[in-house]
């Protein structure tokens, strides 16, 4: 798959970018600071909904801005589908697929896939869990976008748990409605807690060897990576490996019994102790704990073979045409020695589409340079793709009123026309109808 339009309103520092894209290799060439990770976030974001760098909006508004636009035009084997996220400061986003009527964003989540590689993925190794836990559960709804339900589930019923803790926090007398609701909030967390650490785990038994044989790939050392998944719902001197061969409704009594052990400490801290959103994916490394032992080169390796790692499992979990996710690489090559450098340049010629960003044009790997590809130079809040003479990123904008001969371009901008309201459509007209509606 490939995105082959990009439109950004008001996202970070651009106001109006409207960016053609193509199959195989773009670099985006530009000093720090001067808006190339916005572009290739933005891209990401429209397939994870969520940013690599931050989480909620805010950040990702332009400043001064109440909301920013997301567009890509996705080709997956032949077929578009036009994903537009309306990303608001004060409201819930507005996520629209192919110009219809908003949608719940979930319904946009496995229609453009991305890997993503970039300075931040050190935090999956080094950082807390929360990290290791979103990259499970972001690459497990890629692939099984249902998921997305019981991740939204999850989140609710704990939020509605954790409120019935804190309000009858330390309480003596837990009265029987008290305990009724208790009771209720259990079983609905318990249930979608199941799915999702059954979806985990499903996950890690795949991503595991993958995760390896990409280490392997890195580094040609002696060290092995295993992956293994440490549970807060699992009591204290059982074995966490025996998870593996949980189905999902032993999770799910796993999950009740772990309340029922943790009821008074949680009814004391009004809090729920227990459940997916506290555990965690232990990384090792030969025989310790990547986290707090690894050496600064082998947390890199170890950061880059959980992506490669992720890679071969969305090319073995769909290898049908037009599948390969889009493949991004954010400023890694400048960080990484020869072989590192080789290994990722090879996976350029499996993606369909691939995106990376570099500060100088001496930090790309000649080996990846031998592909095709298209330099794009960033300039603040806008581009211009290189040898192009007539680029400029007013140009460039132009480019895609040029493709009006398009009937696939015509018949966006005539259902552009007919949104109304404060929405991106209008937004875009007052922007100097860059979109032509
Ligand atoms: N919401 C926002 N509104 C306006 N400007 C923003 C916003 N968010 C980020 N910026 C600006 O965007 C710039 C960072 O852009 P980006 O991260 O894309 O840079 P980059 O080209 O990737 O740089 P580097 O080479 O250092 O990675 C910063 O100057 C920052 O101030
Ligand atoms: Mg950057």
């Amino acid at each position: 798959m490939f995105v082959d339009h990009l439109s950004l309103l008001d996202f970070r520092t651009y106001h109006a970018l409207d960016l053609p894209l193509a199959p195989g290799l773009t670099v985006f060439v530009g000093p720090n600071g001067v808006g190339k990770t916005n572009i290739v976030e933005a891209v990401d974001w429209a397939a994870t909904l969520g940013s690599h760098r931050v989480s909620g909006n805010g950040p990702l508004i332009a400043t001064g801005s109440e909301r920013a636009v997301i567009r890509t035009r996705v080709d997956r084997a032949g077929q578009r589908t036009v994903l537009e996220y309306e990303l608001n400061a004060a409201r819930a986003n507005r996520v629209r697929i192919n110009r219809a009527a908003p949608v719940r964003a979930r319904e946009a989540l496995g229609t453009l896939h991305t890997v993503l590689f970039s300075p931040e993925d050190l935090t999956l190794v080094k950082g807390d869990p929360s990290h290791r836990r979103r990259f499970l559960d972001d690459l497990a709804t890629a692939m099984r976008p249902v998921l997305a339900a019981a991740r939204s589930d999850y989140e609710r019923a704990l939020k509605q748990r954790n409120a019935l803790l804190k309000s009858t926090r330390g309480r003596r007398g837990f009265d029987e409605s008290d305990r009724a609701t208790l009771a209720v909030w259990n079983d609905q967390l318990a249930r979608a807690g199941a799915a999702v650490m059954g979806a985990r785990l499903q996950l890690l038994e795949a991503l595991e060897p993958e995760v390896d044989r990409a280490y392997q790939q890195l580094t040609d050392g002696p060290k092995h990576v295993s992956l293994g998944y440490e549970s807060s719902s699992v009591a204290p001197g059982a074995d966490q490996r025996a998870l593996a061969h949980f189905s999902v409704a032993d999770l799910y009594d796993l999950m009740m019994q772990a309340f029922e052990r943790m009821e008074r400490q949680e009814r004391e801290r009004g809090l729920t102790l227990v459940g997916p959103h506290r555990d965690d994916l232990l990384i090792r490394l030969g025989e310790t704990p990547a986290k707090g032992y690894a050496s600064h080169g082998e947390t890199w390796s170890t950061a880059l073979a959980l992506r490669l790692g992720s890679w071969y499992v969305h090319l073995a979990d769909d290898p049908g045409r037009g599948s390969a996710p889009v493949l991004i690489l954010d400023d890694v090559f400048a960080e990484l020695d020869a072989r590192r450098r080789r290994r990722l340049a090879e996976l350029v010629g499996q993606a369909e589409q691939v995106l990376v960003t570099a500060a100088v044009d001496e930090d790309l790997p000649s080996a990846l340079l031998e592909h095709t590809h298209t330099v794009v130079d960033v300039e603040p809040g806008s581009v211009a793709v290189r040898g192009d003479a007539s680029s400029s990123s007013e140009t460039v904008r132009d480019t895609q009123d040029d493709e009006g001969g398009n009937g696939e371009d015509n018949r966006d901008r005539h259902d552009d026309g007919d949104s109304s309201g404060p929405g991106p459509g209008g937004a875009q007209s007052a922007n100097g109808g860059a979109e032509g509606g």
